[in-house]
């Protein structure tokens, strides 16, 4: 098979980024190794920003997000004490949408026939060929057959455990990393919220999360360490721990239920550069991590998508090669502020096993400084939203 553009991972940014091709003229096809069940299984984010809600807008596919997303115009920090709000809508004129991850893949999924957007799932031993030169091609295995598929461009959306990063070579990228000593161990369970909004809680026993699905599915995390086991973390001591973490009235508006799911995600920060070489473009996951707090990470994979997406319309448009040239340095500007953002306040919302008494003094300082200071407030609440493309 020849195509423009193989795309490799058909996760958000692999299937994003095929909608954005096809819907600009631009050939492609996309090799997925799981099932659409398995991709549709994986719990994960739940926080969109107006950028990723525009794409999906821009591509005419935000029917459901529209109907079924909840907007919200704010969230909470609370410090063991107090609830600290943040009004991002007030703050920014912006606010943020709960949508999940799954259900944004479901819409880019049901619209592949209808789009012509090919996608070719359970491909084993994907691998990518030649990709320093102008003619990379990418083989895999399906029913038993080898399979090859020549193209112009490789686009690696093949989150953090794909082959697309080892194709390039050791002494091309350089990675930057920071893994943290905990996880967080989330339950989704059919339950109304607890709140309106989120409340990301720093607890002396660590950090909480209260999140959302829809009205009556929620999603809740603590952090673990490590060395924690699934099998140790029955339904009951998941909603006792929540319940002290995020502090009493939270804990009164708490409503428990059996979980629909339960995992341990580890937290990391990590950055592979550049995002480019010869005739691969890395987008999302497959060339960045962030720690899950401050919701960034299928944002990030959003940005990069739109990103490389206008290069290779470009390439194949008008022929302009600056676009991909620049693809890396265009999306890196904003990926490093999101590790920022991200990595700051995973900082500020957990207890550290190394931390002293001088480290708690300073998250204390700094959630003071945030409760009382509409300068710091607005800080958080632009990342939040997400910084503008
Ligand atoms: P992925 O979703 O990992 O997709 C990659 C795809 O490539 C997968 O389908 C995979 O099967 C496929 N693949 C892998 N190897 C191969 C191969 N060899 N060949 C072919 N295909 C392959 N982000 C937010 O923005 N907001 C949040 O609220 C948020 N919360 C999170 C909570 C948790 C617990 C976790 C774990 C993550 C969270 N994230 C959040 C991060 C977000 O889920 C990821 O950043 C996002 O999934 C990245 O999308 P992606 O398409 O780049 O990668
Ligand atoms: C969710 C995950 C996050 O990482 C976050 O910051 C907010 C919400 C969620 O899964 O709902």
């Amino acid at each position: 098979m020849r195509t423009q553009v193989c795309i490799v991972g058909a996760g958000p940014a692999g299937l994003l980024l095929g909608h954005l091709l096809r819907a600009e003229g631009v050939e492609c096809v996309v090799i997925e190794r799981r099932s659409p069940e398995y991709v549709l299984g994986r719990i994960r984010a739940g926080v969109l920003e107006q950028i990723t809600v525009s794409l999906m807008e821009r591509l005419g596919l935000d029917g459901r997000l529209k109907a079924e997303g909840l907007p919200h115009d704010g969230f909470n920090l609370a410090d063991g004490e107090r609830l600290i709000r943040i009004d991002v809508a007030a703050l920014t004129g912006k606010q943020v949408v709960v949508y999940g991850q799954t259900e944004l893949t479901r819409d880019l999924m049901a619209a592949r026939e209808e789009r012509g957007l090919e996608v070719i799932y359970d491909a084993e031993d994907v691998a990518l060929h030649e990709v320093d030169g102008d003619a990379p091609f990418v083989t895999y295995r399906k029913d038993g057959a080898e399979r090859r598929v020549d193209c112009r461009f490789i686009a690696g959306c093949d989150g953090f455990h794909g082959p697309s990063r080892k194709a390039v070579p050791a002494s091309v990228g350089r990675e930057y990393e920071r893994v943290y000593p905990f996880g967080w161990l989330g339950i989704l369970a059919d339950v109304p919220p607890c709140n309106h909004e989120l409340i990301y809680a720093n607890h002396e026993r660590g950090f909480a999360l209260a999140s959302m699905r829809s009205e009556t599915r929620s999603r809740y995390y603590v952090d673990v360490p490590l060395s924690e086991r699934i099998e140790d973390w029955p339904d009951e001591r998941i909603w006792d721990e929540l319940a002290i973490r995020l502090g009493p009235e939270a804990a009164a508006q708490m409503t428990r239920g059996p979980a629909l799911e339960k995992s341990i995600a580890p937290l990391r920060s990590y950055v592979f550069a550049p995002l480019r070489h010869g005739s691969l473009l890395l987008c999302g996951d497959a060339a960045h991590i962030v720690p899950p707090t401050g919701a960034k990470g299928l944002n990030l994979a959003a940005s990069d998508v739109h990103y490389a997406a206008e290069a290779l319309t470009g390439f194949f448009r008008a022929n302009d090669g600056d676009a991909i040239a620049g693809y890396s340095d265009r999306a890196l500007a904003r990926v490093w502020k999101a590790e920022r953002f991200s990595w700051s306040l995973t900082r500020l919302m957990h207890r550290f096993p190394e931390d002293g008494a001088f480290e708690r003094a300073m998250q204390v300082a700094e959630l003071d400084y945030i409760a009382t200071s509409r300068a710091a407030q607005t800080s958080l609440a632009e990342n939040y939203v997400g910084l503008p493309i």
